[in-house]
């Protein structure tokens, strides 16, 4: 490693946390790191789990980045998502459910990184507006502007960490007639909470993640009719009564929408849950990934890798199946490229590993074959690094059950449990059922026991 190298990570969410936490288990060891900076547009860490009431912009007049909702539970089983090197039994010192709320797992995150003691490197309310190539000394000139005291500066760098994120920019597509629509249309990056659907007939458009639970949600607090319009697929869901799927729109007049199997229905309220972009306002267009949201997006060597300019990396760029041990896997890799613990192959191997990863994802047909692909690739990382191993094809079938328990009944699949995969130990049932519950704070879910209020 060269002296003074200088490294910037942009985003302080679970990926840039996990870049953070990567560096520190070098240091500690004894290893000579590069000097860090990370920089955070937000007053704290946790990234989409930092949860904000701002919808639009936030104090600084930033785009609000978090998309998350104030009764948003996790909705894959936290043993997918277990830290390697940090496990829920460390951390809650017994066992919890296996789909805890957004704060219990904000918990989490947070006490693993403030273990590490990574907090005093990031600046927060800081955001990366520019960052620029220097071709002739192969470095970048970072433009930063302190939010709070609205002064901006630039320095240099020799490495560029991307770790923001990419559900934060919505896709918002015009819908024939949505203009003249009476009620409220929403897109789901501005939803916060379901309460205020009680009673109304609701339009979710989209057949994904946020369709279906944003869908569960507004059941949950009392909406009268949910309808989630799908454009390639149904999900398939057993619906409870007052929940259904419907193609796609066709058109909106007034507050009547007609789909395209004829059907025509009265709404109050439409939630645009059609997904994100990639986006990178701070990039110029050659450092930038342009891709939908896939298992594979373009341009990156083992995903991480930004192929043009290998001194550029990003972190989380990934649909997500996995989420906080894959950051894990694709921070240590990225932490040992930067060090020179591991070898970056020349542009003709990279290019030869991005096409025959890219093959592989282009013939995946379902969603079993997705969860394995995505599985493989971090495992593929893991081998190189010293990022502890662990047993990726019990994930998947962990995976597999969870998508089981959501035909079973989608209502009740955040009432099952599974055992870690990290330390064995089994999910305890939480004391309400998740239909029931509507405290979602950390203090209520740790309550124990604690008796069902309604
Ligand atoms: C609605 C929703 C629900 C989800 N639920 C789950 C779930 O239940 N379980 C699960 O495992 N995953 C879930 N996810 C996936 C989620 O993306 C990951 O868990 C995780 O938050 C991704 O981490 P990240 O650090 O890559 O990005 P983010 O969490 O988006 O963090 C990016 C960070 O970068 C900062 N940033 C952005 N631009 C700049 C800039 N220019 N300068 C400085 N800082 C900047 C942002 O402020 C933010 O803090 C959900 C995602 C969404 C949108
Ligand atoms: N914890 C939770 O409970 C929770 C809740 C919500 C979201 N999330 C997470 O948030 C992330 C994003 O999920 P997401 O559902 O917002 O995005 P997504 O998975 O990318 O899905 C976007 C959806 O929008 C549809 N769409 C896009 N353009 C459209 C158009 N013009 N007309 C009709 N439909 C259109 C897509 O249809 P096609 O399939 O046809 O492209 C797809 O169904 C995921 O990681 C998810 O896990 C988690």
């Amino acid at each position: 490693m060269q002296d003074q190298q200088r490294i910037v990570i942009i985003g302080a969410g679970p990926s840039g946390m996990a870049a953070l936490r990567a560096f520190a288990a070098a240091e500690r060891e004894g290893a000579p790191v590069p000097d860090i900076v990370c920089y955070e547009k937000q007053d704290d860490w946790g990234g989409q789990w930092n949860y904000s009431w701002r919808t639009g912009t936030d104090h600084y007049g930033e785009p609000v980045p978090s998309s998350m909702y104030r009764n948003l539970w996790s909705n894959g089983p936290k043993e997918a998502l277990e830290f390697a090197e940090y496990t829920f039994d460390e951390h809650f010192g017994r066992p919890i459910s296996s789909y805890p709320p957004r704060e219990v797992l904000w918990d989490y995150i947070d006490g693993r990184a403030s273990q590490s003691g990574v907090k005093e490197k990031v600046k927060f309310a800081h955001a990366v507006r520019w960052v620029q190539y220097n071709e002739q000394d192969d470095n970048f000139t970072v433009t930063v502007e302190d939010l709070r005291a609205r002064k901006t500066h630039t320095e240099v760098v020799d490495h560029v960490i991307v770790s923001t994120g990419h559900f934060s920019f919505p896709n918002v597509p015009d819908f024939d007639g949505i203009g003249q629509f009476p009620g409220e249309v929403i897109h789901a990056h501005e939803f916060r909470g379901a309460e205020r659907l009680a009673g109304k007939n609701v339009l979710l458009i989209g057949g994904s993640y946020s369709a279906e639970d944003i869908g569960v949600q507004a059941h949950k607090m009392g909406a009268a009719h949910v309808t989630m319009s799908y454009r390639s697929q149904p999900q398939g869901f057993a619906w409870p009564e007052g929940m259904e799927e419907l193609p796609v729109i066709d058109h909106f007049e007034g507050n009547r929408v007609t789909f395209s199997n004829g059907v025509v229905r009265e709404y109050d309220a439409v939630i645009l849950c059609t997904g994100y972009l990639h986006h990178y306002p701070f990039l110029p267009d050659e450092l930038s990934i342009d891709s939908p949201n896939n298992l594979y997006p373009a341009g990156l060597y083992r995903g991480v890798v930004w192929q043009n300019n290998p001194k550029v990396y990003y972190l989380g760029s990934q649909d997500q199946w996995f989420t906080f041990n894959m950051f894990d896997a694709q921070a240590w890799y990225v932490r040992d490229l930067v060090l020179g613990r591991a070898e970056l192959p020349d542009a003709v191997a990279r290019a030869e590993s991005i096409d025959a990863w890219t093959a592989r994802h282009d013939a995946i047909t379902d969603d079993p074959e997705a969860v394995q692909f995505q599985a493989d690739y971090i495992r593929d990382l893991i081998e190189a690094t010293d990022y502890p191993m662990f047993d990726l094809d019990e994930v998947v079938r962990i995976f597999l059950a969870w998508k089981k328990d959501k035909k079973t009944n989608i209502l009740t699949y955040r009432d099952q449990v599974y055992p870690s995969v990290m330390t064995g130990t089994m999910s305890t049932v939480h004391h309400t059922p998740w239909l029931e519950e509507l405290d979602d704070s950390r203090e209520r879910y740790l309550a124990e026991p604690a008796p069902v209020t309604n």
